[in-house]
Parts: structure tokens; C-alpha cells; sequence
């Protein structure tokens, strides 16, 4: 059975039970599908003792976000956890990690700034303290995150380097639908025709894979050809950019001579998506049939 923790002090005793043997770690917000599964997957690869965390975290959404509607189904989850084999979850109150009078925010600067972080201020910041907050209460751990959320991911690596924390942090390739969709909790919104819609975001993906396999090294001509496939059918766009994959900043020169990054963000309908592939590395996404 997956052991369940409300508390700080329950759940830090645990990990400190654990960690001599090795303590895996897979932070989330819930509403748990393959992608999230396959995170506890690859952190029992790490680690004999898998923790999750369900925290849906006030302080990474904005005020026009969809915080008050984001899907939540905790006894779904924790049968899931429980067939993908986790072994301990935290699940607190925003209280107990936001105690009372609390003051503290961690903010990272440069990685955290273009992309996500020009369209959602505040987000990062949000997203930096809570992790930062997780990692307090486990201690020395292997901490897997999807590269799915890729800046998200490079924030936490930079912030775990930056404040000298005991984690292993671990990305793990995106898991997708068979239609090539990413998997997200934000996917349940997506109504049939959104869904056909958000199937730009997958193929312009691939075809960007394509024309840099075929040598394309032109970095604004790999991003204008991907926003004019997501422009066509959905219904804003946040950004369509090709950045430096490691720094996050634009391609110097436009010119790939480095691992680059092709990252979309965009709206269908209410729904929010965002998605990525490092160009020349990452599987090529496969545009099966519909899921
Ligand atoms: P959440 O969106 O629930 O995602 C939890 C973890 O699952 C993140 O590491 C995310 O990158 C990963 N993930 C989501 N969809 C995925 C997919 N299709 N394939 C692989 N991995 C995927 O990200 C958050 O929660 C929060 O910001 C959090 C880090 C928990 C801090 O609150």
C-alpha cells in the first residue's frame, strides 16, 4: 500500500527511514496519467523507495489562471500510485506548506526569465520556492522531472546547483498520446474538436525534426514554419521560439551549431499547452492515430 502523509514532519521522517537504502522522488500537481506514471517508473530505476507529492501549489498560478478549476481526483491517484508502484505520498494542505506569516520566495533569474516566464510572471518563482520547499523536507534525493516542461526542469537543475541541495535531479523524455499529443492534467479540459485542433502543436514538432534532420540549420525559419502550422489552427499563440536548449537564450547568429530548442506555447480554447523538442536529440514525434 502507498503510505500517505499530510504532514511535514510525518513525511520528512519517512524519507530519512528511507534514504540510507536510496529515496526516488516524483513532485506533481495530481491528476495523474502515463506521463506522471512514468516518472515513478524511472525513479524506481534510481532507488529502491519511491516518493510522489500532490501539491496543487497556489503560488505558481496567476490570477487569471485556472488554480480554483485545475483537476483534482486524489483517491483516483492514489490507485494509480499504488499499480505504478510508489511506495510513499505526501499530500499536504496549503497550510502546512505555506505556514502562517510566511515571507520566503526562491527566484531564479536568466533561465527562468523568456519563454514561460515572460507570459506567466510569478510562475517560476512559484514553481522554484515549492520544489525548493520539497527538496527541504526529503533531503538527499534522485528528484525526476519531465522534460515536458522543459524550463521548468532547467530552472530546478540551476536552482539545485545554486543553493548547493543534495538532489539528483533527472528528466525524463515527454510522454505522448498515440495521436502525438503530450500527455498533461491540462488535457481533460480539451473538448474533441480542441483536441483535434492541439494536434498542430505535435505536427509542427515533427516537421521542424524533419527539416533539421534534412540539415536545416536556420533557426528563425524553423520557428516561423512551426508558427504558421500552430497559427492555422489554434487559437493563440504565447511563443513559438528556437532557443539556445541550455541557456534558453536566442540562437546566436540564428544559426544551430548547438543543442537547440524548438518550445511552443499556445491556447485552444481556455486550455493553455505548451511543448518542446530538442532538435537532433529527442525521438522523433511519431503522428500516430487518434488516442
Ligand atoms: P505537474 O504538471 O503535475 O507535472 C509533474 C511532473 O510530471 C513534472 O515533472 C512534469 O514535467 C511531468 N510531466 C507532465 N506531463 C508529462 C509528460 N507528458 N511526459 C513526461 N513528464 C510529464 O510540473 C508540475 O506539476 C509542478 O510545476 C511541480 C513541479 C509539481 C511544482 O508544483
Amino acid at each position: 500500500m502507498v503510505q500517505v502523509f499530510r504532514t511535514v514532519s510525518g513525511f520528512r521522517a519517512a524519507c530519512e527511514n528511507a534514504r540510507t537504502a536510496g529515496l526516488g522522488f516524483v513532485p506533481t500537481m495530481g491528476a495523474l496519467h502515463d506521463g506522471h506514471l512514468a516518472l515513478v517508473t524511472e525513479a524506481r530505476r534510481h532507488a529502491p523507495t519511491v516518493a510522489a507529492s500532490i501539491f496543487v501549489n497556489p503560488t505558481q498560478f496567476g490570477v487569471n489562471e485556472d488554480l480554483a478549476r485545475y483537476p483534482r481526483d486524489l483517491e483516483g491517484d492514489l490507485e494509480k500510485l499504488q499499480k505504478a508502484g510508489a511506495d510513499l505520498l505526501f499530500a499536504p494542505a496549503v497550510e502546512e506548506m505555506y505556514p502562517e506569516g510566511e515571507q520566503t520566495r526562491v527566484s531564479v533569474s536568466r533561465v527562468a526569465a523568456p519563454l514561460c516566464g515572460s507570459f506567466r510572471p510569478g510562475h517560476f518563482e512559484g514553481v522554484a520556492t515549492v520544489v525548493t520547499k520539497l527538496f527541504a523536507i526529503t533531503g538527499a534525493c534522485t528528484a525526476v522531472f519531465g522534460r515536458k516542461d522543459y524550463q521548468q526542469l532547467a530552472v530546478i537543475k540551476r536552482l539545485t546547483i545554486d543553493l548547493r541541495l543534495p538532489i539528483n535531479v533527472v528528466g525524463f523524455p515527454t510522454v505522448r498520446d498515440l495521436d502525438g499529443l503530450a500527455k498533461s492534467s491540462r488535457n481533460f479540459y480539451l473538448s474533441p474538436s480542441e483536441r483535434a485542433q492541439a494536434l498542430a502543436i505535435p505536427a509542427a514538432l515533427a516537421e521542424a525534426q524533419d527539416t533539421f534532420s534534412n540539415g536545416d540549420r536556420d533557426a528563425a525559419a524553423i520557428a516561423n514554419r512551426a508558427r504558421k502550422r500552430i497559427e492555422a489552427l489554434t487559437d493563440r499563440i504565447d511563443y513559438v521560439e528556437v532557443v539556445d536548449a541550455d541557456s534558453l537564450e536566442p540562437v546566436v547568429g540564428n544559426k544551430i551549431d548547438h543543442r537547440a530548442l524548438l518550445a511552443i506555447a499556445c491556447h485552444v480554447g481556455k486550455t493553455r499547452l505548451i511543448d518542446n523538442v530538442v532538435l537532433g536529440e529527442d525521438a522523433r514525434v511519431v503522428l500516430g492515430e487518434k488516442a
